[in-house]
């Protein structure tokens, strides 16, 4: 429960021996001016409509007023809605002679500073009395969601306290633990190919995992390094390497080699688009993880892009092979049965998905955004979809996805989330793409060719 990072809370005061707990406004030690007065009072949700203030942001839409987060200009409420501050300033204070706060029971000297999850606290002096102020950003890991969705039973899914991002703010969450960039308008707008076949046919439920359990990618993690466009690219063309091959070319490829190589355009460890990761794998290929292996930062590119895995200096593999792993264009996919029809013939597919604040502390279940804590602040991060399936929990018969993560094996279920199907929940049905493995005819002639127009869609 925190706000954008100018937002200081009162918390505790303590005057003297007497302790005077005074209510005061969020906004009383914040410069007074025309905000809202120079910039306007917008409709809605409207992030614009902002005015600088200490660094950061204030707001004057509609939106500023909420009940977990107030970020509103001082002069909101007498400009835009034409009645005096809501809370009453008090009256002023004597100085203190001794100067100490206190804080959850404890008692702090001035100037003293503690951590509150993600939020720095610290005892200041404001005016002549002396205050617990604390940060008040938003955190990965917030205890009101985590305690919210546990409790009331109306959620699919479970929540949990993670040590690994405890301590964490929301921005830096959405830095290093997303990375994909939003695909330009004219990609977004791509048709997706038509597939034919009967929904009738398609199991209910299925299991990529299950299906080829030796040729798909283990959970990885991408540790404070926002490569999820690399990762779930390298694992979803791994995996189709291995099941369209039969097992003959079983491979781990290399998300590092694009991270640290497919640089025009892209971010590295900073996010990367995904249309030019797979035209990147199109054109050049991949190593495999053992001849470059993930580190979670940017380091240079080691392999030879214009060769063949012989100059690239890889071991090279037992089947004989001497060329990097290549890829056919990239194509789309439409809709839920066309993503499960895909799945069920050619493995695992990629898809972006909109992460609200909430996703970080999944624990297990079905996941679905709640609004128990709203914030401006989401990105996108890129996932492979394994399977999808169906259960009954507290919001009744639930169809969902089953979803590869890549935070390791310790986050959500082993390292995968389950997230409803059918519905476009967080965007996760909007950009689904996959690619087809370039497998060497001339060695295994009796793989068959896909055929157009199904696999003829490019995104370039
Ligand atoms: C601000 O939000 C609170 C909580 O939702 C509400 O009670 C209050 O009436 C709102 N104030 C105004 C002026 O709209
Ligand atoms: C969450 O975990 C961290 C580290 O394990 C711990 O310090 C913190 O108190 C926990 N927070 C809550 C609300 O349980
Ligand atoms: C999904 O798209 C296919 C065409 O690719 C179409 O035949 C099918 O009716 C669509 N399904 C739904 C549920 O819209």
């Amino acid at each position: 429960m925190c706000s954008r990072n100018w937002l200081i809370a009162l918390i505790t005061f303590v005057a003297f021996s007497a302790v005077v707990s005074a209510q005061r406004g969020y906004y009383d030690d914040l410069p007074p001016g025309p905000y809202c007065a120079l910039k306007g009072c917008c409709p809605g949700r409207l992030d614009e409509c902002s005015a600088p203030i200490l660094g950061t942001l204030c707001y004057c839409d509609d939106f500023c007023n909420q009940t977990n987060v107030m970020d509103c200009c001082p002069d909101y409420w007498s400009h835009c809605r034409g009645i005096p501050d809501p809370i009453p300033v008090p009256t002023t204070f004597k100085p203190p002679e001794i100067r100490a706060c206190t804080y959850q029971g404890k008692t702090y000297t001035f100037g003293e500073t503690v951590k509150n999850n993600c939020n720095l606290c610290k005892c200041e002096q404001i005016g002549n009395t002396v205050e617990f102020l604390c940060e008040r950003n938003h955190c990965m890991i917030n205890e009101l969601i985590v305690g919210t969705v546990n409790r009331e039973r109306k959620y699919g899914w479970t929540a949990t306290n993670y040590s690994k991002f405890w301590g964490k703010s929301l921005d830096e969450g959405i830095a290093t633990k997303l990375g994909t960039l939003q695909p330009e308008r004219f990609v977004r707008n791509m048709n997706p190919v038509k597939k034919i076949y009967n929904p009738n046919d398609l199991p209910r439920q299925f299991d990529a995992y299950r299906e080829w359990p030796n040729y798909l990618s283990p959970i990885q993690e991408q540790g404070d390094c926002a490569s999820s466009w690399a990762i779930s690219t390298a694992a979803v063309a791994s995996d189709r390497f291995g099941i369209v091959s039969k097992g003959q070319e079983t491979v781990r490829l290399s998300a590092q080699n694009l991270i640290s190589c497919d640089i025009r355009g892209q971010q590295s460890c900073k996010g990367g688009y995904l249309d030019k990761a797979w035209a990147y794998i199109k054109r050049y290929g991949l190593v495999d993880e053992d001849c470059f292996p993930y580190v979670d930062h940017d380091v240079l590119c080691i392999i030879d892009q214009y060769g063949d895995l012989a100059t690239s200096s890889c071991t090279l593999p037992p089947n004989g092979r001497r060329s990097k792993y290549v890829v056919a264009p990239a194509y789309r996919l439409g809709n839920e049965t066309d993503i499960m029809f895909e799945i069920l013939k050619s493995g695992p597919v990629q898809a972006t998905m909109l992460v609200h604040n909430d996703f970080f502390s999944y624990a297990g279940g079905i996941y679905e955004k709640t609004d128990i804590v709203e914030s401006r602040r989401t990105g996108f991060l890129s996932v492979r979809i394994v399977g999808w399936g169906e259960e009954y929990t507290h919001k009744g018969q639930l169809k969902y996805w089953k979803v590869a993560n890549s935070w390791g094996t310790d986050w959500g279920e082993d390292g995968f989330f389950r997230i409803v199907r059918g519905r476009d929940e967080s965007e996760i049905e909007s950009f689904v793409i996959a690619a087809w493995p370039e497998i060497e005819r001339k060695r295994y002639p009796s793989i068959p060719v896909p055929l157009t127009p199904e696999y003829n869609l490019q995104l370039e």
